[in-house]
């Protein structure tokens, strides 16, 4: 079983959107997945509780371990509690001050695969295209701008149940993320 955060120190970055979408891929890509929220907000249980989702999301860490593929954590931005498992998916913006906070997060983990996932990158914005750019040449992972991520969570759904525009493209750069995971060379 793999065990993935989506955790960041800063909030309103992606978490809970990239959590649900990349348990999505994994999905349909034929595992087992269970989302777990051990975010107090409660987000993508919020999600869940719509009944659309092909998966299960449970509000907080199962005492047994579950017998799936992918457990993915959806977290709350919390600094001080970085989370104990193996691979760290930590999205962020495009901006200079989520990088500057996402460093020096960073610097605290030890022993642990972290991928930086630069998210909503707004490609008509010059200083924002440049700085994607810049993270993804250092390894970053680059998923866009696109209303379908925030109009499929609203209906309670992931972009892989959709079939409007740019949900294919957004299929593919989660699709992207999850092969980069299952290779496993970060
Ligand atoms: N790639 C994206 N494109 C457009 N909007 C996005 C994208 N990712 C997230 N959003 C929107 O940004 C907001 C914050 O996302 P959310 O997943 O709730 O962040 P977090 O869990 O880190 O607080 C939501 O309104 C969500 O719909
Ligand atoms: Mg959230």
């Amino acid at each position: 079983m793999r065990r993935i955060a989506f955790w960041s120190p800063k909030g309103g970055v992606g978490k809970t959107t990239l959590a649900l979408n990349f348990a999505a891929a994994a999905y349909y890509a034929g595992h087992k997945v269970l989302v777990c929220d051990v975010d107090p907000q409660q987000s993508a249980v919020d999600v869940f509780n719509e009944k659309k989702l092909p998966f299960s999301v449970v509000p907080q860490e199962p005492q047994v371990m579950p017998n799936v593929d992918f457990l993915i954590y959806d977290h709350a931005p919390d600094i001080n509690n970085i989370p104990k498992i193996e691979t760290i998916i930590m999205p962020m913006r495009a901006s200079i001050l989520d990088l500057k906070a996402v460093n020096r997060s960073i610097r605290h983990i030890r022993d642990k695969r972290v991928i930086r996932c630069i998210n909503a990158v707004d490609t008509r914005r010059h200083d924002e295209r440049m700085m994607a750019m810049k993270l993804y040449s250092e390894g970053a992972h680059l998923i866009k701008d696109r209303s379908i991520y925030v109009r499929s969570l609203a209906q309670g759904e992931t972009v892989f149940q959709q079939q409007k525009y740019g949900s294919k493209d957004a299929q593919n750069e989660l699709n992207r993320l999850l092969d980069r995971i299952l290779a496993g060379r970060d």
